[in-house]
């Protein structure tokens, strides 16, 4: 295939990344489907979140995308290059901060930038300039001596991510990047991320936290078991889920189906969304404004039904599911909702 635009970020299309009909299979035609189809555009200067519980085919894709693993069917195209066709040209314009940290243990961070900026063909010079830059950029100036070995998951997280920033991407693929951070840290990476973007990378991020979607994504694509089940701009996805979700345990919960009818004949904005949750036995109740809140716990009460506990909490993975798909997750992510709120 030519190249004939002339654009050095990305396609005639606008998209940095275009992915169509993707599949790939682990284990020959009865095995995982890891990816069964999958369509995605990350548009040029944003940040695309992919989300997806265990399994949902996330590394896969980043995989593919970065050229380690081949598809069995569909097509990638990356800044301009196809996968399968220029994968050396498209490995020049892209960076990869993968799940599992790739830093050499036994050398510390300034010698594993250095060496990256090596194995890319800078000058010696050019090599030790960009290390101390990033070092410096991601607050490991006074640990760049120390082994990687030594330091802390965030430290780790951040010397990673420098060293996908070493050949200047234009396209970065950040795979869980704050996965297992306290919250101090993920903000720390949020930042940078943010960063990032700000000087014109494009982004493609996965996450199993639909807060760091929130954070850094203008769009996202919802994956589950390999299939996109949904996408669009973050505040649809949102409006779809509700802003936050109401959890309600009856005291009785053979009434859950009465009080779920109740509230969604208020005919208030997004409460159609209730869904009573009879193995858990709880109601999740969508909602938009503190006034539906205590709208919604006035009614119950006037109405006279027992309420054991009330709880309210940050959308979930598992609820952007139970919203989009009607019903829960084979996959649960237990997100509580202190997790959410840190
Ligand atoms: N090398 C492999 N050989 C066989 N099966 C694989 C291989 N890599 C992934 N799989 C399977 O493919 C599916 C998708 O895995 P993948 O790692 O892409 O998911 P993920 O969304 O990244 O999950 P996680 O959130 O746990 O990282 C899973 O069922 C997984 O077991
Ligand atoms: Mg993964």
């Amino acid at each position: 295939m030519t190249r004939i635009d002339k654009n050095p970020n990305g396609s005639r299309t606008g998209n940095a990344v275009e992915v169509r009909g993707l599949v790939k299979h682990y284990g020959g035609p009865q095995g995982t489907r890891a990816l069964d189809g999958v369509d995605l555009d990350v548009r040029e200067g944003t940040v695309l979140g992919v989300l997806g519980p265990n399994g949902a085919g996330k590394t896969t894709l980043v995989r593919i995308l970065s050229t380690l693993v081949q598809p069995d069917a569909g097509t990638a195209m990356v800044a301009g290059y196809d996968v399968l066709r220029q994968p050396r040209q498209l490995r020049r314009r892209i960076g990869l901060t993968g799940q599992y940290a790739s830093v050499d243990e036994k050398l510390s961070g300034w010698e594993n930038l250095y060496m990256i900026g090596r194995l890319l063909d800078l000058s010696r010079k050019d090599a030790r300039r960009r290390a101390d830059e990033l070092l410096e950029r991601f607050s490991l100036t006074e640990a760049a001596k120390k082994p990687a070995m030594q330091y802390s998951g965030g430290m780790r997280r951040r010397l990673d991510l420098a060293a996908s920033m070493i050949g200047q991407p234009s396209v970065l693929y950040l795979d869980e990047p704050t996965t297992g951070l306290d919250p101090r840290t993920r903000n720390e990476v949020w930042d940078e991320v943010q960063r990032m973007v700000a000087e014109g990378a494009t982004v493609l991020l996965t996450t199993q936290y639909m807060e760091e979607a929130e954070q850094l994504a203008s769009e996202l694509t919802v994956i589950d078991r390999g299939r996109v089940i949904a996408n669009g701009k973050v505040d649809e996805l949102k409006a779809k889920v509700g802003g936050r979700t109401l959890q309600i345990r009856p005291t009785d919960s053979a009434q859950l189906p009465a009080m779920a009818r109740a509230i969604a004949e208020t005919g208030l904005d997004g409460l159609a969304g209730t869904q009573a949750v009879p193995d858990e036995g709880l109601l999740y109740v969508p909602i938009l404004s503190d006034e539906q809140l205590t709208a919604v716990v006035g009614l119950l009460g006037e109405r006279g039904f027992g309420i054991a506990h009330i709880g309210t909490h940050l959308p979930s993975l598992d609820e952007v599911f139970l919203a989009i798909t009607g019903q829960k997750t084979a996959s649960v992510s237990d997100t509580t909702p202190e997790e959410v709120a840190a």
